[in-house]
């Protein structure tokens, strides 16, 4: 194992960076905890039949106990293992390996310490070799919440991981997969499909018309927005949330804006603001003058639709009022 190095060779302290699934595979087995890539975000991934490796998930993120994770499998057959996929299910699951997350009724198989008690299941095939590769090796699942720490963005590098939880992680069980930047830049979309008709809980790589496509020969159903109560993290009104200040406006009202603000505008690109989106908020945490107590960074946000629809509601909870981030948990 290539101990403490980037994929560049630099030397990095804390926990080993490494490039080999196979080494990946065994430290899963092995009960440690491995930051995985995917297309959407990285994951900070265990084997979700060693129970002391699940909690410390939770305790590396800081996330409060029985929030429910997401499995991540090689394939759809392995999927079926884990949950009870309905004609729906398996109408949507030809978006797999993709950035689609289904809730669905969890089997036997499933420790109800990794769905927070539920009797069901969130199951998704990430797309990325790497991680597709340890997922084979492994022939089981892991569960993988976004590998941030409470109350940060969602990281997209390996870099990204090594800020928030190089100094948390163990070194002598632990490690980050570098698989390269996330290719999609944003989390799955959720859909649950434990109700009738199947609801959105988080919006995200997939566009929810591309769902109504797949789901309207099955059973003419539409999919809807979810309602109700917050089920996932992603439902909170600030969730992905930087440090510093985050405004959004429209390019004709930036003038009536402090000079010195970060301007992010990638609003003519919805597939470039995805994947640059959590690197931009982190920057807004690391570029501005921190003695400045006027923000911020200006984002002009992509219009709705397709991954632009996923872009809003993140920078909508980034510039959410600060109080309520310090209570909510996180992703
Ligand atoms: O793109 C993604 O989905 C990334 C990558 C790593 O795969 N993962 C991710 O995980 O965003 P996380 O834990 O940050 O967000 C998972 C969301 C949480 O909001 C959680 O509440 C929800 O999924 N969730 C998981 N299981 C659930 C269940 N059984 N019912 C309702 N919501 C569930
Ligand atoms: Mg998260």
């Amino acid at each position: 194992m290539s101990r403490n190095q980037s994929a560049d060779g630099a030397e990095l302290p804390g926990v080993p960076v490494i490039q080999d699934p196979a080494t990946a595979a065994a430290l899963l087995s092995a009960g440690g905890l491995v930051a995985i890539p995917t297309e959407t975000v990285y994951g900070l991934a265990a084997d979700i039949t060693d129970l002391a490796a699940v909690a410390r998930i939770f305790s590396a993120k800081g996330r409060p106990t029985g929030h429910p994770l997401i499995l991540h499998v090689a394939d759809v057959e392995t999927a079926r293992r884990f949950g009870v996929l309905d004609a729906r299910a398996e109408a949507l699951a030809m978006l797999w390996p993709g950035p689609l997350t289904m809730i669905v009724p969890a089997t036997d198989a499933v420790p109800r310490e990794v769905t927070g008690g539920r009797d069901t299941v969130a199951i998704r095939v990430p797309e990325h070799q790497l991680t597709l590769q340890v997922l084979s090796t492994l022939d089981g699942a892991v569960a993988a919440p976004s590998a941030n720490r409470f109350g940060r963005v969602s990281p997209t590098t390996a870099q990204h991981v090594i800020d928030d939880l190089g100094d948390i992680l163990d070194p002598d069980r632990d490690a980050i997969l570098d698989g390269g930047p996330c290719l999609v830049g944003v989390e799955s979309t959720i859909v649950d499909l434990t109700c009738d008709p199947p609801q959105i809980l988080r919006p995200g790589g997939v566009p929810s018309p591309l769902l109504d496509r797949l789901l309207e020969p099955v059973d003419g159903s539409s999919i809807v927005a979810a309602t109700g109560p917050a089920r996932a993290s992603g439902m909170l009104p600030s969730h992905y949330a930087p440090e510093r200040g985050v405004v959004l406006v429209e390019r004709e009202d930036r003038e009536t804006l402090d000079p010195e603000a970060l301007v992010i505008d990638r609003a003519d690109d919805p597939v470039e603001a995805a994947r640059h989106l959590y690197d931009d908020l982190r920057r807004a945490d690391t570029s501005i003058d921190r003695d400045r107590s006027e923000p911020i960074m200006v984002v002009q946000p992509p219009n709705d639709g397709g991954l632009g629809s996923a872009v809003r509601d993140r920078l909508k909870k980034a510039a959410a009022p600060r109080e309520r981030q310090t209570t909510n948990p996180t992703g």
